[in-house]
């Protein structure tokens, strides 16, 4: 397992490799203020906060939808994080022109906005799993393991950079994402132009078709952040087996894939396969969340 649950960032996850960039970018540009957003029960927006308080940057989150009843792990994180929340209502994907026309104000009164969109799932943010790929590759060869597989539950950002990486570096290990949604319609031609993306910012010569990407939508059940029997059995035994927590909306999806895959013989026992951890642990506090696993 590739723990990016311990990535540092308040609880730590993906998004921090992906920060790394972007935060980056913002202060190379001057940035004084960070503009993102996401649903309430975001580990984007917490990780977000964290990042622009490790460089003392201000931090603006737009989340969509109405404010919780109560509160959850990643909104009780962020609030201590001092994020300013504003709850403008409606759907997770249309905060992008409700983010730039904060933004367009925050300009209007002097100050430099930096807007991240897409939950960091852009080229420059993918370039952290570009990185990532390339980091596993080190160890894997410090250690002398012939790796197989490395097993994800991404079907954007994170599997984007890695399938870079894999690429870049001509790796002859397989990436297989794990959907955690339903996909729809032209999701692969999207999920192409954002590896086309990311390779051109790291300057490698790529063209992504869409039969190249390898993603399992089986295990999402009815749909993203649904509870499925498989993610609650996955949750609690690798808590049990290994002390590793995993998340329910991501990681406990990916994991109840890999050990359905295990039962259907899809894999052997001699093959090196690697599940990347995402985080994402604060959603076991969720309201909706908690009471399935006692
Ligand atoms: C814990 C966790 N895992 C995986 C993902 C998927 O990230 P991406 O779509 O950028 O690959 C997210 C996104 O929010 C996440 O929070």
């Amino acid at each position: 397992m590739k723990r990016d649950d311990m990535t540092g960032l308040a609880t730590g996850g993906n998004k921090t490799r992906m920060l790394e960039f972007l935060i980056g970018d913002a202060l190379k540009m001057k940035a004084d203020v960070i503009i993102t957003g996401a649903n309430p029960f975001s580990n984007h927006v917490r990780q977000t906060s964290a990042a622009a308080n490790k460089v003392g940057l201000e931090i603006i989150l737009l989340i969509s939808g109405e404010q919780p009843q109560e509160v959850n792990g990643n909104s009780l994180l962020t609030e201590i994080l001092g994020a300013e929340l504003r709850y403008v209502g409606g759907e997770e994907d249309e905060l992008g022109p409700k983010m730039e026309k904060a933004a367009q104000e925050y300009r209007e009164a002097g100050r430099h906005p930096y807007v991240i969109h897409k939950f960091c799932s852009v080229p420059k943010g993918c370039a952290g799993y570009v990185n990532a790929f390339m980091e596993l590759d080190d160890q894997l060869k410090q250690q002398n393991i012939d790796l197989d597989e490395v097993i994800v539950s991404s079907a954007a950002g994170t599997y984007a950079g890695l399938f870079v990486g894999v690429k870049a570096l001509n790796s002859d290990v397989e990436l297989k994402g794990i959907a955690i949604s339903e996909r729809i319609p032209g999701w692969k031609d999207r999920l192409c132009e954002l590896i086309n993306g990311t390779a051109s910012h790291v300057n490698f010569d790529y063209t992504c078709r869409p039969q190249d990407i390898n993603v399992n939508s089986d295990y999402f059940g009815e749909g993203y952040a649904a509870p499925t029997d498989g993610m609650i059995e996955a949750v609690k035994m690798v808590a049990q087996t290994e002390g590793i927590l995993l998340d329910p909306i991501y990681t406990g999806k990916g994991m109840a894939g890999l050990i359905d895959l295990v039962r259907k013989g899809v894999y052997r026992k001699e093959d090196k396969v690697l599940f990347w951890h995402t985080g994402g642990i604060p959603s076991l506090f969720t309201p909706q969340f908690r009471n399935l696993f006692i």
